[in-house]
């Protein structure tokens, strides 16, 4: 491997995560990030998380199995899961809430949790009207 090889793969990850409360203000912050800390842009925001900065929201449940779906922002204005979202050493990032939905806190956007989603795809029949008691 050359120097430039080395160099290349261990750039530093730059990630700019627009963030602010509700309908307030957004701000952004600047993290540079080895690359080593983000093999996936959820595991990047947690390593954020975790040393350097504790206020950073964001939200995940499966933590990279891609099953929870709660992961869901925009990186660099498309819509991705960010625990299925691989980073490339020495490229730069704009992280954002989902646009098309309200923010609670930084990352944050209210999306219906599965079961709700669930819910109304498939209605309780104890809460559905029917004729049969006429
Ligand atoms: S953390 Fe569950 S789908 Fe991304």
């Amino acid at each position: 491997m050359t120097n430039s090889t080395h160099d290349a793969m261990h750039a530093m990850v730059v990630l700019t995560i627009h963030r602010g409360v509700g309908d307030g203000p957004t701000y952004t912050e600047q993290y540079e990030l080895s690359p080593e800390n983000t093999p996936s842009l959820l595991d990047g925001l947690r390593w954020i998380h975790r040393n350097v900065d504790d206020t950073l929201a964001f939200r995940y449940s499966c933590i990279n199995a891609n099953a929870c779906k709660e992961c869901m922002l925009e990186l660099d204005g498309e819509v991705v899961y960010a625990c299925m979202e691989r980073l490339k050493p020495g490229h730069r990032y704009n992280v954002k809430p989902l646009s098309n939905k309200a923010r609670f806190r930084d990352l944050i956007t209210q999306i219906a949790p599965a079961k709700e989603q669930l819910q109304t795809s498939y209605p309780n029949p104890d809460t559905t009207a029917t004729d049969d008691k006429a």
